[in-house]
């Protein structure tokens, strides 16, 4: 017989292992939120093993709609989902990257929390883009233009939605369990065969370890082994913003820049690197050499924008970049002294850019898709005196002054250059 909701929680308070029917009796049951929000502090504490954040993603998986990509559309269909970090806009790069290759890509995104940016938040930066679709105009979508990205439908994963709401307000967000079964739930109910996961490693990341990340990619790994789904997990470098934007418009603008071979070094190697992986894990037959060769074809051939343009306009968008929002103000910042650039630090300057007006503090607040920073200057770069280091996109004089000064602070310069640190810092198969 199993057990009532307060047993469960007791037993996994004093640190018992739950079966998987009890898991299912949490999660699918009636459990009011002060039970399920008592049940997350006592996993934050206890932790789970790996079969019991297996039994709790697949309870997940079944609190709501599972979408059959692969049913539907008859080809591996593959996916990329990142932690969250500052100025990632790899996933506008990466999807019509590896469409352009031939292999197709369904996403199903999320908005920006915090200081951490959203795939969805950035796409609607384009005018007229549709990011709701239904899930058949989705399918359809994958398979007739090889792309579709789309906010996630309300009935998928509602578990999550529910979950990570209480999470969210009662300090249980933080625990490796938690984080990989909400995210390996969401990817295994849409559908998609393989998955490339980006694991943000830094001060503007969830998990500020490379030892933390590792373990969080070991864990979705696993749960996408238990699920049949092949699972790539990068460890990529957010102690600094990827790329130079910070911004939704103008993510947008560097993402089309590195599709057209003129992108930042860090963010090119990382999409090139993800994309890679992607089509190795599809039904191409490629290996890794053969795959990086026409990733790097694709985007030197102009087929990675001619996919982009498709991507947008088949998605309501008007793909030119000249119809992105342009920001009233700018103001630029200056090195305060010559040297090299020791430290970006990339969460002041997500601050900076969610104060500007560029996410929002709760997820009722309207975006302002055309502000933001950019920062022209990264780690390791050589600065002289009075150079500006910086820009500032802003809706008003006021606010792009406090962002300046906030800019400026999340700068160290030094005499001596730091040592070089690569984007991607590991990579972990299934
Ligand atoms: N992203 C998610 O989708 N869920 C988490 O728990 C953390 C990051």
């Amino acid at each position: 017989m199993t057990p009532s909701v307060v047993e469960i929680i007791q037993r996994k308070r004093d640190g018992e292992a739950l079966r998987a029917e009890e898991i299912d009796e949490i999660v699918l049951g009636e459990t009011p939120d002060y039970q399920l929000a008592a049940f997350c502090m006592a996993v934050y504490f206890r932790g789970m093993d790996a079969a019991e954040t297996f039994a709790l993603t697949d309870a997940m998986v079944r609190s709501g709609e599972r979408i059959d990509l692969h049913g539907a559309i008859g080809r591996r269909v593959v996916d990329k989902h990142s932690t969250g970090g500052v100025g990632d806009k790899a996933t506008l790069a990466v999807g019509p990257l590896v469409a352009a290759c031939g292999v197709p890509f369904g996403k199903m995104s999320g908005r920006g929390l915090g200081h951490t940016g959203g795939t969805i938040d950035k796409l609607e930066a384009i005018p007229g883009f549709r990011v709701e679709l239904a899930t058949e105009e989705f399918v359809r979508q994958v398979a007739e233009v090889g792309i579709a990205v789309v906010g996630q439908t309300a009935n998928l994963v509602p578990a999550d939605k529910k979950l990570y709401a209480l999470r969210d307000v009662t300090a249980t967000v933080d625990n490796v369990s938690l984080i990989a079964a909400s995210i390996m739930s969401k990817k295994i109910a849409s559908g998609a065969d393989a998955i490339v996961l980006d694991v943000k490693v830094g001060d503007g990341a969830f998990m500020k370890t490379v030892a933390d990340a590792a373990a969080l990619a070991e864990a979705m790994i696993a749960l996408g082994r238990e699920a049949g789904r092949d699972v790539v997990c990068e460890l990529t470098d957010m102690d600094q913003p990827l790329g130079h934007a910070v911004g939704n418009a103008l993510e947008v603008r560097e993402a089309l820049a590195t599709l057209r071979g003129d992108g930042p070094p860090d963010l090119t190697e990382l999409v090139v690197d993800a994309s890679s992986h992607l089509l190795e894990l599809s039904d191409l037959g490629v290996d890794a050499e053969q795959a990086r060769r026409r990733v790097r074809h694709a985007i030197a051939d102009g087929s990675a924008v001619e996919t982009y343009e498709r991507w947008v306009r088949a998605q309501g968008g008007d793909p030119d970049e000249s119809a992105l929002p342009a920001a009233p103000f700018l103001r630029e910042v200056f090195a305060p002294r010559g040297g090299f650039v020791e430290r970006l630090a990339a969460l002041p300057i997500g601050m900076a850019a969610l104060r500007l007006g560029a996410g929002r503090h709760t997820k009722d607040e309207e975006v302002d898709h055309a502000v933001g920073i950019v920062c022209r200057r990264k780690r390791g770069d050589a600065v002289e005196e009075g150079e500006a280091i910086a820009e500032i996109h802003a809706r008003d004089e006021a606010s792009a002054d406090e962002a300046a000064d906030a800019v400026r602070a999340a700068y160290a310069i030094a005499d001596e250059a730091p040592p070089p640190v690569p984007i991607v810092l590991q990579t972990l198969r299934g």
